[in-house]
């Protein structure tokens, strides 16, 4: 009879060393990433960027309150495969009626990009957390 081969290591289980997160799924992008501490400050990084943009601060004329933000940390959070879920209002339901644009999503998406590059998250990862809010597009962009 011939061996099998493992599907998964288990003697790696345990051991979460970061030169093992790149070539396995056992880690979350949230994990990758450097989790709950790490999307904090993802965004209120973005939400920095995006008051300071002429063409985005518009949509936030009273800035962007701690619930806000801490919906977006969840929601992102969820997305990105960490064990929180998101319990607020529908991402399609908020959006509605914003008239938010293709272009001003992709400038928030730059703004995140920047933001994930500034916090030393390695390019590849980034451009992970990128593909996944991409598919959030077609809840958020209504014009
Ligand atoms: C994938 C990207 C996005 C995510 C994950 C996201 C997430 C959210 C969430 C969870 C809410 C509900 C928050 C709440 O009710 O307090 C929300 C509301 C909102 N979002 Fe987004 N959003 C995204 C993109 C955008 C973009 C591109 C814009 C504008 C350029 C935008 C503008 C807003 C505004 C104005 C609200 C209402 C804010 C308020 O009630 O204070 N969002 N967003």
């Amino acid at each position: 009879m011939t061996m099998t081969i493992p599907a998964a290591m288990p003697d790696l289980a345990g051991h979460a060393e970061p030169s093992d997160a790149a070539g396995t799924t056992a880690t979350s992008l949230y994990d990758a990433i450097g989790g709950h501490a790490a999307l904090v400050a993802a965004v209120n990084g973005l939400f920095g960027r995006l008051l300071a943009d002429p063409e985005l601060a518009p949509f936030f004329p009273g800035g962007v309150g701690e619930r806000h933000r801490r919906y977006v940390v969840t929601m992102l959070a969820e997305a990105l495969g960490g064990p929180h879920r998101y319990r607020g209002p529908g991402l399609a339901d908020s959006h509605q009626g914003l008239g938010i644009t293709g272009a001003q999503f992709d400038r928030t998406a730059a703004h995140l990009v920047a933001t994930l590059d500034g916090l030393g998250v390695p390019a590849d990862l980034a451009s992970q957390v990128i593909a996944l809010v991409a598919g959030l597009r077609p809840a958020v962009v209504t014009a």
